[in-house]
């Protein structure tokens, strides 16, 4: 079934805004952040008008509908990804999941020892580059990567030597947020698990579009943010498998993780708890929770196939614009609905601006990820990234704000 955008677009406030020129918004830019339903900003309300109070903590009603709520919401993200509930750790963002998960390798003793190895792409955003140099730095482990070929895919070519008896880490992302290509880790799985070493999937840019089921996957854990699937902004979610979890210590100390403490030491709770110290976001779990449901009501299947169909369409429509160079896959295959681009000289700020000027908002710039913009030798790209709210209309305001942008600057 086909996603009814214009119905779907009734439920986000944010499309009554009337953008620059009296333009109508043509939201291009979910790859950074999506836009969110009325459903998310009410149940964050709700949260707050009848419900708030510390989960976990206090013997009173609230405190106690804020503890159901909070963990209700964790089985709702669960269930999502196929996962058993005691796996899924909330944190602020994928950025912060990614933290924790190279702060606690560090903190556990042998997990790491100097020389093993720990593997990357060249396709990486920073969020899942740099906390793996720093593990490198912290830990005297080896930071190696797999190189990106000129059509955006992973250059397979050396990967048995790049896992090896030393590789320890490898973690790779789902979907670029610049090129789109899909990576599947079902080329990796069998590879590092014979080596011993474990398999971390990025989902930020996959979560939101893709079907997922971390058990079929074959992962050891997954990262997400709430906020690029319609959820609210500062709620994250690591899943990882409870042997992991059991091994690993923490990453931030204080309340609510601990099982016992004395002046001199403390002991851990279990996880999740173990790795959620503080008062949780409550209400951003919730919002993420209905985020989840709203998905879910438009079926995964549907949104998957609704993307694809925008790829196709969009793959189509840009091909055809002279002076545009497209990077990433140039077919629908293993790559999801985001498009980098470059028109000719023109630098990306400039063409962003000016297709600001009708409406359309899309990102320029590095996209955080340097070491990929190095690779196709360039600063940055326009990035135009689509989701469930965006119709082939999209595309087409889209293909007429480039040809406008590249007449505007010839006229000068
Ligand atoms: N990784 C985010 C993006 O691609 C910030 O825009």
């Amino acid at each position: 079934m086909s996603l009814n955008v214009e119905e779907i677009k009734k439920d986000f406030p944010i499309f009554g805004k009337t953008m620059r020129n009296n333009s109508p918004l043509v939201y291009l830019d979910s790859g950074a952040t999506s836009q969110k339903p009325r459903q998310v900003l009410q149940a964050e309300e709700d949260y707050y008008f009848k419900h708030n109070g510390a989960a976990h903590r206090g013997a009173h009603l609230l405190a106690e509908e804020a503890s159901e709520l909070y963990e209700g919401a964790r089985q709702t993200v669960a269930e999502f990804i196929g996962a058993p509930a005691e796996e899924v750790i909330f944190t602020k963002s994928a950025t912060e999941s990614l933290n924790l998960l190279s702060y606690a390798f560090s903190n556990t003793k042998d997990f790491i020892k100097p020389g093993q190895e720990i593997l990357v792409t060249e396709m990486e955003h920073h969020a899942n580059l740099i906390p793996w140099q720093q593990l490198a730095k912290r830990t005297g482990a080896v930071l190696k990567w797999i190189e990106v070929d000129k059509d955006g895919f992973l250059d397979l070519a050396k990967i048995d030597k790049l896992i090896n008896t030393n590789t320890r880490i490898v973690s790779i992302t789902h979907q670029s947020n610049v090129l789109g290509t899909i990576n599947d880790p079902s080329s990796f799985v069998e590879k590092i698990k014979a080596v011993g070493g474990i398999l971390i999937l990025d989902g930020c840019q996959s979560v939101p579009h893709l079907q997922i089921d971390v058990i079929k996957l074959g992962i050891d854990a997954l990262v997400f943010s709430g906020h690029k699937m319609l959820g609210p902004t500062g709620i994250g979610v690591l899943w990882a498998k409870a042997e992991l979890l059991e091994h690993l210590e923490p990453f931030l100390f204080g309340g609510s993780m601990i099982e016992n403490v004395t002046m001199e030491s403390a002991s851990w709770a279990v996880a999740p708890r173990k790795f959620e110290a503080g008062v949780p976001n409550m209400a951003g779990a919730v919002g993420l929770a209905a985020a989840v449901n709203f998905l879910k009501k438009l079926g995964q299947q549907n949104i998957e196939s609704h993307m694809d169909s925008l790829c196709e369409y969009a793959l189509d429509q840009l091909r055809e614009i002279p002076d545009l160079t497209l990077y990433g896959p140039k077919t629908k295959q293993r790559r999801g609905a985001v498009f980098s681009f470059s028109l000719n000289d023109l630098h990306p700020h400039d063409v962003g601006q000016l297709l600001d000027q009708y409406g359309i908002a899309v990102r320029t710039g590095h996209h955080c990820a340097w070491p990929l913009m190095k690779k196709f030798g360039i600063s940055g790209t326009t990035r135009a990234s689509f989701y469930i709210y965006n119709s082939k209309s999209d595309i087409d305001a889209l293909v007429e704000g480039i040809v406008k942008t590249q007449r505007y600057f010839k006229g000068r």
